[in-house]
This record gives structure tokens, C-alpha cells and sequence, in this order.
């Protein structure tokens, strides 16, 4: 499971470390977005970043870059500077003065990238879900499956696709091929079923609001991890990763 630590309002940082010690041992990285990265400083994602990989775990910048090179590589290149293991990108961009220089400065850096393939959100299925003309093959493909196949073309090392989509989970993973990581947002507060996405072959599960907005994040966070754990048992009669 990933921890989305989505916190709104005042003291972020405090707030966000308190959060890290209660569930830090319930989960396997943390993701930071807009809540975060907007309203702190740099100095201060960095001591965040620094407090996640003391408890062994890698963080990751849920950036979904989506601009030029040029502004990319400024983006990527302070958060990388933050300490951030890995970060999320928009296959929309496209490689040539787009992605390309994004990917070179990870591989470079032993940074990871997580391409979005389907987004969780109802809206995701007008375009992700779309039927989309590949200009090099002329072959007619769902633009989440061009994505996934484009991840393995461009070495990513993970692919997000909302939980929301189970059986696009599926249709991910038969292209995947086990070649790339699944990273599913989208259980929980958004409808997605724990179950019904790691059967579709999610790795990873990530969780915000239902742990961070919990009265208990420790207990809720436990909670999703033994549902976890018990799905993964009885589908692979053994054990995952937190
Ligand atoms: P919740 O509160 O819905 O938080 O459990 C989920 C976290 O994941 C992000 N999110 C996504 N990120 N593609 C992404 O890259 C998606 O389809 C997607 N859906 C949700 C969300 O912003 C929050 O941080």
C-alpha cells in the first residue's frame, strides 16, 4: 500500500510527520501531491522526504508532469534535488520535447518515473478510455492500453490505473506482463473495491483520504493492510509487500 499523504489546512508539516510515525510500518512508500508540494517549501519537502526515508521507505512526487522539456526538467530536476525516489507523469506529453529528458534525468539520478495509464476519476474514461489511431502503426487501440505498451517502451517503471477500473487493471497487467509495476489509487473514499483491484493485478494499492481524514490513521491503515494481506493469501496463497 502506498500512503497518499493528502493533508489539508494549517501546521502541514507537523501534521504530515505525526501521520508518517503512526502508519509508517503499515506501508511500503509515501506520495506526496499539491497538498503538500504547493503550500511547503522545498527545504521542507526535503526534511519530509528525509523523516520517509529514515523509516526506510522511498517517496514518491505525484508531479504528473505535463509541460515542455524545458519547464519538465526544471520541475524534475528540484524534486529529484529533494530527495523524491520517484515521480508520476502524463503520457499525454508525449517523448520529444516532452518526456524524454524527464526519463534521461531519472536514469540518470537512479530516480523511478509512474506513467498514468487510466485515472480513477469518472471523466478519466472520455479520453483515457478512448479509441486512439496510432499515427506509426495505423492500428486502432484503447488509449490506456497504448499507454501501458508506450510505459514499457519508454523503460517506466511503474503505471497508475484507477481502482475505480478494475478490469482496466486487467487489461493493463495482460500488456504489462509483470514488466512494470501497477500502481491503483481509487479505493476507499473514490468506490474502488481492495479486493476486486488486487485480483485485476494491482501491486500496489495507494490510499489517501481514508487513512489521513480517519480519526485513527494508525488503526485505518491497519485495516486496509489486513484486507490486503488476506486478499493476497487467498489469491496467491502468500504474502505481499505493506
Ligand atoms: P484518495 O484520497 O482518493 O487519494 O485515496 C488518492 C491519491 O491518489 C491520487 N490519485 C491519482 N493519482 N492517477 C494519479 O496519478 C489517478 O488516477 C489518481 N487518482 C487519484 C490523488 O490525487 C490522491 O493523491
Amino acid at each position: 500500500m502506498v500512503l497518499a499523504l493528502d493533508l489539508k489546512g494549517p501546521r502541514l508539516l507537523e501534521r504530515a510527520l505525526k501521520i508518517l510515525d503512526e502508519v509508517y510500518d503499515q506501508v511500503a512508500a509515501v506520495k506526496v501531491n499539491r497538498h503538500l508540494s504547493i503550500p511547503l517549501s522545498l527545504g521542507e519537502l526535503a526534511k519530509l522526504v528525509e523523516a520517509v526515508h529514515d523509516r526506510g521507505l522511498p517517496a514518491i512526487i505525484d508531479c504528473k508532469v505535463n509541460d515542455v522539456a524545458s519547464t519538465n526538467e526544471v520541475m524534475v530536476e528540484l524534486f529529484f534535488e529533494a530527495g523524491f525516489d520517484a515521480l508520476t507523469a502524463c503520457p499525454f506529453t508525449g517523448w520529444e520535447g516532452g518526456l524524454e529528458p524527464v526519463f534521461s534525468l531519472a536514469r540518470r539520478m537512479g530516480r523511478g518515473v509512474i506513467l498514468l495509464a487510466y485515472m480513477s476519476h469518472p471523466g478519466a474514461s472520455r479520453w483515457y478510455g478512448g479509441l486512439f489511431l496510432d499515427p506509426f502503426t495505423l492500428s486502432l487501440r484503447r488509449a490506456f492500453e497504448a499507454f501501458a505498451a508506450q510505459a514499457l517502451n519508454w523503460g517506466a517503471d511503474g503505471v497508475v490505473v484507477g481502482a475505480t477500473r478494475p478490469w482496466a487493471v486487467e487489461l493493463v497487467a495482460r500488456v504489462l506482463k509483470g514488466r512494470s509495476l501497477i500502481f491503483s489509487p481509487g479505493v476507499g473514499v473514490q468506490g474502488g473495491v481492495v479486493e476486486e483491484a488486487l485480483r485485476a493485478g494491482a501491486d500496489y494499492l495507494i490510499v489517501g483520504r481514508s487513512i489521513v481524514e480517519s480519526p485513527s490513521p494508525r488503526s485505518a491503515a491497519a485495516t486496509f493492510n489486513r484486507l490486503v494481506e488476506d486478499t493476497v493469501a487467498r489469491l496467491h496463497g502468500g504474502a505481499l509487500n505493506a
